[in-house]
């Protein structure tokens, strides 16, 4: 039996919302994908019949999407700051707050010189291939603990035409020493290990390396502002995204490692997630 357009989509949709806020969206992706046209496609052909392999190839995505798998990791591809990038499990799936910290740091970047940038927990790179793209002149160091996060952060590097050097590395641990920079950005890993967050929605597919550092949710961000000051010239910038409830406690740490003129900026949902602060007194310099 074939199906048509609007009868598949119902259907994909009617499933996908036991696990899924977006399933109408999610069903839209996914036949699309199957018919390998945009999403606009969909609409002005509601009665079109599906082929019966383009049928049971979307049936079996959807069985997926009720994993939960991801509709990234199913299309292999998420769009961040209007760019398409490859997705795998290997890494987080790009969220939309991150282009928030992706805009914090343009602002900070000449555009006409350049300016070291390191980004430690690169995942599938889209932050470091933005900056790259954005601002050609910038040199960009990315860092993951993760080999597998590497290859596809190459991978996109190179799909992009930028050249970003990725090192595998424990935060700063494995940078040649006397490297500095004039920014460092991260979107680390931020939730607490036993959070109910963690086994809700899509997270349970996604890896826990890139969610969970530890039992308090802060130890990776603890990591990234007690070394910072060593690896960032006098007035450098750090920015980092954050728990919408851990902004007090990063702007403790950041006070306390010299850092000034810190500001919070909230997300497209009024939440305070991604920090800014300069490097006012470098409280390693002589030590
Ligand atoms: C929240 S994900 C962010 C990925 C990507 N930057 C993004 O915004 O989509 C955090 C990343 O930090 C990496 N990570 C976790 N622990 C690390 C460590 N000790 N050193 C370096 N990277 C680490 C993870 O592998 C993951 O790719």
């Amino acid at each position: 039996m074939s199906e048509q357009i609007d009868d598949a989509l119902r259907w994909g949709r009617d499933r996908i919302s036991a696990c899924s806020e977006t399933a109408r969206l999610d069903a839209e992706l996914l036949l699309a994908y199957c018919l390998d046209k945009p999403r606009s496609y969909l609409y002005g052909r509601p009665e079109q019949e599906l082929s019966q392999p383009c049928w049971q190839k979307y049936q079996q995505l959807v069985q997926k999407r009720l994993e939960p798998t991801p509709v990234a990791y199913l299309l292999g591809s998420r769009e961040f700051y209007s760019m398409e990038f490859t997705v795998t499990p290997a890494a987080l799936v790009p969220r939309p707050e991150t282009e928030l910290l992706v805009e914090l740091a343009l602002e900070l970047i000449p555009i006409a010189s350049t300016y070291r940038v390191c980004d430690l927990g690169t995942g599938s790179g889209i932050i470091a291939i933005t900056l790259k793209k954005q601002r050609p002149l910038a040199s960009i160091l990315a860092t993951d603990v993760d080999p597998g996060c590497l290859v596809l952060a190459r991978d996109n590097a190179l799909r992009h035409g930028v050249e970003v050097e990725f090192i595998e590395s424990d935060w700063y641990r494995q940078l040649a020493q006397g490297t500095v920079f004039d920014l460092i950005v991260s979107n680390p890993p931020y939730i607490a290990a036993n959070h109910p967050f963690l086994t809700q929605g899509d997270l349970p597919a996604e890896p826990g390396l890139a969610l969970t550092p530890g039992t308090t949710g802060l130890e990776a961000l603890e990591q990234i502002v007690s070394h910072a000051p060593r690896y960032l010239v006098n007035g450098g910038y750090l920015i980092v995204e954050h728990g919408y409830d851990q902004q007090a406690m990063v702007a403790e740490l950041l006070k306390a490692q010299g850092f000034g003129e810190i500001r919070c900026v909230t997300d497209y949902n009024d939440l305070p997630r991604t920090s800014v602060a300069k490097l006012v007194e470098n409280l390693n310099s002589g030590a």
